[in-house]
């Protein structure tokens, strides 16, 4: 089968790499892809946000599936465009349409569905400029800090945590007025939620659900989880605190609720299911839905992944996922990000990369160009370095040990991934 996969990160090459293994697979095409994933795959020069260029694609290269890696054309309706088009409405697709994908596209619309659904989630109150007043009382209400979150996409930044009343309010009060553009016309104001964090990822066939295996993914930029947010800085899996009865409660509070409460609302789910969650005190409470797999998490999932990828998806898209049993590596992935110094804020890019010669390490490209024989940083995020091993601490010698054979200028990584584990 020929086969497209969206996307250009680290998450991407990551699919990739496990995709090109499939026995079933013909040809795989990336679009837009990037150097690390031509190494595998032909990368075509479409983004993804190019509806009618993916199609003629898909027909003129006879493609047999399509998997979405970014959240951004779900939303935007990719899926709903392939229905509606004749020529390629036959494609299965992995990835929601317009309306699962408003799991991730809206934080108000993801809070209603899990209060309608009695999933554990954070309390909350939705703020808009015609009830700010409302808003302003309810941050009176609870114990600091106070968490803030703006309605719409908004590039992984809309989440404002402080500890500080009258800021909680001035914040409320400007993200109102377009802070995050239109993303914050509408503003989720929730309750803090004291524990630590994991993330749990499904596959949905719009009937049945297959559980893959979770990580733990560093957001913050500095050691000891200080600093500013980042897309994502290293990941472990599997992660030793998500033991079989938590994820059991997983399963049965979180991740059936959320299908039942789909086919409720006549919401046909096909594809990923990634639910951010909050153990507090051994129970587990969602921070967030995303309609994607994690980056760097699937950076650490896709080499535990046993069995063969393309078949897990066509038996997705046949709604046969209950049939499937998912073969995992018992083994521990350990993946660190090397990023460009100054992300999250402001940084250089173009600079040429030196790899060492091998590595029983995979490295992942998530932000690289391809410059004549070099390749040059090209992002915040540059490349992703997994290695699996017996345990974590194994694992993460491994990677570590690679990353000594790889520079650029300005390269910066944290050195205490899996610290708290
Ligand atoms: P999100 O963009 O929803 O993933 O939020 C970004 C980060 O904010 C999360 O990874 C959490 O660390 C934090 N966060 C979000 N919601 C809460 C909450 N209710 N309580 C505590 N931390 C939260
Ligand atoms: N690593 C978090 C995310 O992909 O949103």
């Amino acid at each position: 089968m020929n086969v497209l996969l969206l996307g250009s990160g680290g998450r991407e090459h990551a699919i990739a790499w496990k995709l090109s293994q499939s026995k079933k697979l013909t040809k795989l095409y990336v679009a837009p892809g990037n150097p690390g994933i031509a190494d595998i795959a032909e990368c075509i020069n479409i983004a993804a946000n190019q509806f009618y260029a993916i199609s003629s694609f898909c027909v003129s290269q006879h493609i047999g599936m399509i998997i979405v890696g970014p959240e951004a054309p779900l939303v935007e309706g990719l899926v709903d465009f392939f229905k509606q088009t004749p020529e390629v409405k036959h494609i299965p697709i992995i990835g929601p349409n317009r309306s699962g994908a408003m799991l991730e596209g809206s934080k108000d619309f993801a809070k209603e569905f899990m209060v309608k659904y009695q999933i554990p989630t954070a309390q909350y109150k939705t703020i808009t400029k015609y009830n700010l007043e409302e808003g302003l009382a309810f941050l009176k209400t609870l114990t600091p800090p106070y968490v803030l979150k703006a309605d719409g996409l908004a590039a992984g930044k809309g989440v404002i945590i402080t500890s500080d009343l009258l800021e909680a309010s001035n914040t409320l009060t400007q993200m109102l007025e377009g802070m995050f553009g239109e993303a914050s016309n509408k503003v989720v104001i929730e309750e803090f939620l004291d524990g630590i964090e994991l993330s749990a990822f499904a596959l949905f066939d719009g009937q049945n659900y297959l559980i893959l295996p979770e990580a733990k993914d560093y957001k913050r930029i500095g050691v000891a989880d200080t600093g500013p947010n980042t897309g994502g800085m290293g990941s472990i899996s599997p992660v030793p605190f998500a033991t079989e009865a938590f994820m059991q409660k997983v399963e049965n509070r979180i991740i059936r609720k959320t299908l039942e409460g789909l086919i409720k609302e006549n919401i046909d789910y096909c594809g990923f299911i990634f639910v951010g969650l909050m153990n507090v005190k051994g129970e587990p409470y969602v921070i967030e839905y995303n309609v994607r797999m994690g980056d760097p998490e699937t950076e650490s999932i896709m080499p535990r992944i046993e069995s063969d990828l393309l078949e897990i998806f066509e038996a997705c898209s046949k709604r046969k996922l209950n049939e499937t049993k998912l073969q995992i590596s018992p083994k521990t992935a350990a993946t660190v990000m090397l990023v460009s110094g100054g992300y999250p804020g402001s940084y250089s890019t173009g600079y040429p990369i030196e790899f060492s010669e091998s590595t029983e390490s995979i490295v992942f490209h998530a932000g690289t160009k391809k410059d004549g024989e070099n390749i040059n940083t090209q992002g915040g995020r540059v490349l992703a370095v997994c290695s699996m091993g017996n345990n974590m601490a194994d694992a993460l010698k491994k990677t570590y040990h690679a990353i000594e054979g790889i520079k650029f200028r300005d390269m910066y990584y944290r050195t205490d991934i899996g610290f708290d584990l």
